[in-house]
């Protein structure tokens, strides 16, 4: 059966990253937005992941001879508008018919950096040319098969992708009911690993995730790192423990997340372990973090606590299904327009600013919630 979803180009009219979501709902078919906007078991962990931002405070900062503050920051020798950059997403085409490639246009002009997932709806050549020079990283689902690895970093390495994200925190799908209760089943292709599927093995998450290894040890990060001469960025430790293994393993970047609380449900929000992680990390390698960025304060508390570069998920998706590249990059440019306020009135001039940054300890209730829909009395 065909699959119907958005077909939007153009820009959105739109206050905050929390009223994508809701736009987003009316216009991506309901099985793959509950897919996208979900998460595993009772949620818990997708809630906190944005109610935990509020266990630290910014500070604000007077007389600090601030003025338009940069978001410009430079990693690993290239220049970045902004430490706000795309994380690793599954087939845009769920969102909108013009999948990856709008994205990849959108974070080019947008001008941060995009990570292509393993399980793109779009090959890798395509989203390549369409990012014109713009930093592209690869996410690496690791298969069980040596062969399709290889195969994999071999098609990676021609594209002058600058590192491997080697996902770890998803060796087993997490416990998606919400797909479970829609009948979910991938509509889309996903040409990267594709070509390995068997015959009828359908495009299921279920399949999906058994074909990926499960026994992911150091040694898959050294052999990636080995095998492909590229930097390795492990996404998912959240511990002192898991960075010290990653990075005996040869790790050259930490990616802290729970995969935006769609696998382990009951685990710490992802920003609760950033401290953590950068004091085990102590500045030997970059850290990346997602999981919950919806504010600029997000992204500024995310920076002050350790973070050099900060990733966005869902909200790039929704803006994807709302307004095509353009939708994308409204996304980042909202966020990213916060953060510029945020940083004003923290006395912040440059990102390094902020990243010297000490949050205050939340002193108040943690257990009352704020939620910005209610504030809507006019
Ligand atoms: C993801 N994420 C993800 N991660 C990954 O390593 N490989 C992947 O293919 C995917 N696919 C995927 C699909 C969808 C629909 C979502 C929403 C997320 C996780 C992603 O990289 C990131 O960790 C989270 O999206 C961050 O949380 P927020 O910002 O979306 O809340
Ligand atoms: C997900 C996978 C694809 O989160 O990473 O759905």
């Amino acid at each position: 059966m065909a699959f119907h979803t958005s077909t939007a180009e153009g820009p959105i009219d739109f206050i905050n990253a929390f009223d994508l979501e809701q736009m987003a709902q009316k216009v991506i078919p309901k099985g793959a937005f509950g897919y996208i906007a979900s998460g595993a078991g009772d949620t818990f962990t997708l809630h906190e992941n944005i109610r935990s931002f509020n266990h630290k405070l910014i500070v604000p900062h007077t007389l600090r001879d601030v003025e338009n503050p940069s978001t410009e920051t430079i990693f690993n020798g290239d220049t970045l508008s902004s430490p706000l950059i795309m994380a690793p997403v599954a087939a845009h085409k769920l969102a909108n018919v013009q999948g990856e490639i709008a994205s990849a246009k959108g974070v080019h002009e947008f001008g941060s950096l995009y990570t292509t997932s393993s399980y793109s709806s779009t090959d890798l050549p395509e989203i390549t040319e369409t990012l014109q020079g713009t930093p592209h990283w690869f996410q690496f689902y690791f298969s069980k098969d040596d062969g399709i690895n290889r195969h994999i970093m071999d098609h990676v390495k021609e594209q002058g992708i600058k590192a491997i994200v080697l996902t770890a925190d998803a060796t087993v799908g997490g416990n998606r009911e919400t797909d479970a209760r829609n009948g979910f089943v991938f509509p889309v292709g996903m040409p990267i690993v594709q070509e390995y599927l068997p015959d009828g093995a359908g495009k299921t998450m279920d399949f999906v995730y058994k074909s990926a290894k499960q026994k992911l040890s150091p040694k898959d990060v050294e052999f990636i790192a080995q095998y492909s001469g590229l930097p390795v960025y492990v996404k998912g430790p959240q511990s002192k423990e898991d960075v010290d293994i990653a990075l005996s393993a040869g790790a050259s970047g930490i990616w802290v997340t729970n995969h935006g609380g769609r696998q382990l449900d009951g685990g710490p929000a992802a920003f609760d372990s950033l401290q953590e992680v950068a004091e085990a990390v102590d500045k030997r390698v970059p850290i990346v973090f997602d999981s919950g960025i919806r504010r600029g304060q997000h992204v500024f508390k995310a920076l002050a606590s350790g973070a050099d570069l900060v990733a966005l998920g869902r909200p790039a998706i929704y803006g994807l299904a709302l307004g095509g590249s353009i939708g994308v990059r409204q996304a980042f440019e909202k966020i990213n327009d916060e953060l510029k306020m945020v940083m004003q009135l923290a006395g912040t001039q440059t990102i390094e600013d902020v990243k010297n940054v000490t949050l205050r300890h939340n002193p108040y209730d943690p257990s009352v919630q704020y939620d910005v829909n209610e504030l809507r009395l006019y």
